[in-house]
């Protein structure tokens, strides 16, 4: 389809009028601040704006300019993305921030070729960014626009393949305005939170409805394609809470992998015909090198992560002999209960940890 410019003066005047009459009052919103609109949009990618607000404020607190960002611990800023999930985002925002202190001052350059190679800042986040501090004109493509562009334009394929994945990007790009590009990009992932909503689609309410192809086909309920989501995978994993005295031992996950870099409770899935207890028992064996004596089970976790429906079966344990030694922790830390709050720990773990400080199951342990 050719847009005309008679089409895209309509698409601009709807949108635009929509959205300052319906947009939500979101705090990153209230400023063209680069910093505060990156470490949005980062926290945007993969989580919903509701989940988001809470984490964005904290963490501006806490990290009110790149600078601050720059010259914060790595802990500590996986600490404050806890229950974010993806913490890959938080551990590239954070490097990313280093490195704009380091070569550029600390000044988020207004230029997307000087964002290329950054870690953690794809077409998507440079342009979202680049386009609402800096009113740049450049596209964007997520979720919410994408699901709007595809209705729009009756795509039926599916739009994250190669062929409909690029010619969504052109037409992002197409339909740009020649001002006020980053309230455009904006509007159009606002109309897809709030109108042109994955199911259930209020088309009635939408500024876009007299041209949208899929409604002129009655095709809003089967567009985007989506692929039948994999059944779950379940999965079975044993963590032991090894105490010495009025400590409990926290471990730290690798570099690399998930939850790197994270504090946890040794824990390992379990292995085939293995019981849990055998399997808290070559926890402590292998992934600690310490001695200990198995005790009472605490309490079972039920965690979903992607695609794994993971069951966490935890274990008291007391130890007797040893020095910390591991092939896959790098290293252990004796913590009291009470500490457990100040180190990053994933969100299954996370819940131990508080169930460790709960009273009435603090029994079980001290
Ligand atoms: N999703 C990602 N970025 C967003 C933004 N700026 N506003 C609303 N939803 C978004």
């Amino acid at each position: 389809m050719e847009l005309s410019a008679r089409w895209l003066k309509w698409l601009h005047q709807q949108l635009f009028t929509w959205f300052r009459q319906s947009q939500r009052n979101l705090p990153w919103r209230q400023s063209r601040d680069p910093y505060r609109i990156w470490v949005s949009e980062v926290m945007l990618q993969q989580t919903q704006v509701a989940t988001v607000i809470p984490y964005f404020e904290r963490f501006l607190t806490a990290f009110p300019t790149l600078a601050a960002l720059a010259a914060a611990e790595e802990a500590d800023v996986l600490r404050l993305w806890e229950g974010l999930g993806y913490y890959r985002r938080a551990r590239d925002l954070h490097r990313c921030a280093r490195r704009l202190l380091a070569d550029h001052a600390g000044v988020f350059p207004d230029d997307p070729d000087l964002l290329q190679g950054f870690p953690g800042l794809g077409r998507y986040t440079r342009n979202a960014v680049l386009s609402q501090a800096f009113d740049r004109r450049l596209p964007i493509l997520e979720a919410n626009s994408q699901r709007v562009l595809c209705r729009l334009f009756a795509r039926q394929e599916d739009p994250t393949k190669g062929p409909l994945r690029r010619w969504l990007w052109q037409r992002a790009e197409q339909i740009l305005p020649t001002a006020d590009v980053g309230e455009f990009n904006q509007a159009l992932m606002e109309l897809g939170a709030l109108i042109c909503t994955p199911t259930a689609p209020r088309c009635s309410e939408c500024p876009l409805r007299t041209r949208c192809l899929a409604r002129k086909e009655n095709l809003q309920d089967t567009i985007p394609y989506r692929p039948t989501a994999p059944a779950r995978i379940a999965v079975q994993e044993t963590a032991v809470v090894l105490r010495r005295g009025e400590e409990v031992l926290l471990v730290q996950r690798p570099p690399q992998g998930r939850w790197a870099q994270l504090w946890e409770f040794p824990h390992a899935p379990l292995e085939e015909n293995e019981t849990h207890e055998r399997a808290a028992l070559r926890v402590l064996q292998h992934l600690t090198g310490l001695d200990g004596q198995l005790g009472a089970e605490l309490l079972t976790v039920r965690h979903g992560v992607t695609r794994y429906a993971i069951t966490l079966v935890c274990f008291a344990a007391e130890y007797l002999a040893g020095d910390f030694a591991s092939p896959f922790y790098q290293q252990g830390r004796w913590l009291k209960p009470a500490e457990l709050i100040h180190l990053p720990v994933s969100a299954p773990q996370r819940r131990l940890a508080r169930a460790l400080v709960t009273p009435g199951r603090q029994q079980n342990l001290f």
